[in-house]
């Protein structure tokens, strides 16, 4: 699948069995060069010998880079040790970085390949529901910066486009339930926006399929991700450095459930199912529960029936995902955590919430009642 960006426009592989193919998909792309293969250290070994066996096999010489992804390791000294192996390994410009792992590995290995020698080139190979429909897709890089009031996400980063994303659906079947229920947080998410880009209905389509979606089909998970990049990429021709703001295909709209979501993953002790050991959320659980809270903003504003909001629900709760939360802390508190979200801009809180069942807008400032309405609506 194609993602228009013209001169930086790039193709979306997505199957059964494609990183196999990544070898030949590299040579033809760069030629027998080197390889810099950034490789989460959770990965199983059968998916790491895959790739790493494809590219060997077409002809590239490989350097393997492990790393362990998580936040805290979503750091600038990951990013300094990784350029250091690059420079130390004499890599060239126009040869290639792969991101092999999850969104972690994506951002991280996205960012290293946007700075070495100002930009080489980057192979996304998520390994992720989240990293497949979402975060490999559209050029965001970056990583965390520790600041003198905590730790910020993606403070530091690029737009750095890549060459290619493999989606290999096979790779999915190492997670856990937990994991790829969270990935289809932004799943639904996507279902919420797709009259913003002139998509075919995906809420229903995942409604109708819940049940299957969980036992993981290759054909069924195949068609779940390229639906998905679908969306995502039309937003992402439509404004890739998300600039818009007024735009229906902003890309902002991207962050529906994001803001409400952000200031509940803060709160580390939430759990989602009240089971403190399962504390914290997931990004993909709060997420979830962030487009519950905007779907309860959009009933406040008049945009959403409360039947929309209810279905919305029901889906997110059949796939196993929290719709409520117990040990909310006050409306107060969390409204000034989503004052320092990154969306805000110039003071004022830009939140993205339904207006109907399959399209969204961005409100500037919306007034606290909003948001109250949203945050009551996932009080267990
Ligand atoms: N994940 C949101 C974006 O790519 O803009």
């Amino acid at each position: 699948m194609p993602v228009a960006l013209g001169d930086r426009a790039y193709d979306v592989v997505i199957g059964a069995g494609q990183l196999a193919t990544l070898g030949d998909r590299c040579a033809d792309l760069f030629g027998r060069t080197r390889a810099f293969v950034v490789i989460d250290d959770e990965l199983p070994s059968s998916t790491v010998d895959l790739a790493l066996g494809a590219l060997a096999d077409a002809g590239l010489e490989v350097a393997e880079a492990p790393v362990s992804a998580s936040e805290e390791t979503k750091s600038l000294e990951t990013a300094h040790e990784l350029l250091r192996q690059l420079g130390s390994t004499g890599h060239e410009r126009h040869e290639p970085v792969i991101a092999l792992g999850g969104g972690v590995v994506g951002d991280v290995g996205g960012f290293v390949a946007a700075t070495y020698k100002r930009g080489a080139p980057v192979v996304q190979c998520p390994t992720t529901l989240l990293s497949m429909v979402d975060a490999s897709v559209g050029g965001k890089t970056g990583v965390n910066l520790v600041t003198t009031s905590g730790l910020k996400k993606n403070l530091v980063g690029s737009f750095w486009q890549p060459s290619l994303v493999l989606a290999d659906v096979r790779t999915l079947a190492s997670l856990s339930e937990r994991e790829f229920r969270a990935g289809l947080a932004e799943c639904v998410k996507h279902g919420q926006i797709t009259a913003n880009v002139e998509q075919p209905d995906l809420l229903g389509w995942i409604e109708s399929r819940t049940a299957t979606l969980k036992s993981g089909e290759d054909a069924t998970l195949t068609e779940l991700v390229e639906r998905n990049v679908r969306v995502k990429s039309a937003v992402v021709a439509s404004d890739e450095r998300e600039l818009d703001a007024e735009g229906r295909a902003s890309r902002m709209i991207l962050n529906l459930g994001h803001t409400f979501g952000h200031a509940l993953e803060s709160v580390r002790t939430l759990s989602p199912d009240g089971d403190p050991s399962h504390a914290p959320l997931l990004h993909g659980e709060a997420v979830a529960l962030g487009l519950v809270a905007a779907c309860g903003a959009g009933q406040s504003a008049g945009l959403l029936d409360e039947s929309e909001a209810r279905r919305v629900r029901g889906i997110l709760e059949s796939v196993g995902l929290p719709t409520r939360v117990g040990s909310l802390p006050q409306v107060e508190t969390l409204i000034a955590i989503m004052g320092h979200d990154k969306k805000a801009r110039g003071g004022r809180l830009r939140l993205v919430i339904p207006d109907g069942a399959r399209s969204v807008r961005v409100i500037d400032g919306p007034p606290d009642h909003l948001i109250r309405a949203g945050f009551e609506a996932i009080r267990a």
